[in-house]
């Protein structure tokens, strides 16, 4: 067995119709973090709040590594205006968020919709404005934290998503 490098390895490279929404992420590895998983798993774009470290900020750029080219990018100042444009675009617009009414993400039949944004939470607050959502997912977890990191949860939504859309 031999380990491939970066010079061997050819993805097979596949755009998604998937569009992140982060609600007013704190942290520079976040934000990068969030460039560099949403480029390896073909989404199409991802929206920051204004307020959010900035693609010009040193610990953002090294996390995302070169991500940043990669993938269009947008910051946006009204979370409810952004959500509202969005769904008249045609997106159903789910929450990655632990609720009363989350649906388990591997229950989510996510061939259902044609377009779709995903809305992370805040590290402090989670998703804020919990109401303007079509519907919300989570992940299981078995230990004793009651969250996990928001870029891990993102992490493990895109690859569910994909393996159920995927065309081959
Ligand atoms: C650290 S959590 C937010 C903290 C949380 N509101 C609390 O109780 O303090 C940050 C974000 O990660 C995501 N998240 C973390 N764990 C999750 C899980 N098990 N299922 C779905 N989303 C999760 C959500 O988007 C959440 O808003």
């Amino acid at each position: 067995m031999k380990q491939l490098t970066h010079n061997d390895v050819e993805n097979k490279q596949q755009k998604f119709p998937i569009t992140i929404v982060c609600d007013a992420i704190r942290t520079p590895e976040n934000i990068g973090m969030c460039f560099r998983i949403s480029e390896s798993f073909g989404v199409e774009k991802i929206y920051f709040h204004e307020n959010s470290p900035s693609i010009e900020n040193r610990k953002v750029i090294n996390t995302a590594r070169n991500t940043i080219n990669q993938i269009d990018y947008e910051s946006y100042r009204k979370f409810d205006e952004l959500i509202h444009q969005l769904k008249l675009e045609g997106n159903t617009i789910i929450g990655i968020e632990i609720t009363d009414k989350s649906i388990d993400i591997q229950d989510f039949d996510f061939k259902n919709s044609e377009k779709i944004v995903l809305l992370l939470g805040s590290e402090r607050n989670g998703i804020e404005n919990i109401n303007l959502v079509d519907e919300t997912i989570a992940i299981p977890m078995y230990g004793r934290n009651s969250s996990m990191n928001v870029i891990h949860s993102l992490a493990i939504t895109l690859y569910e998503i994909t393996n159920q859309i995927k065309t081959s």
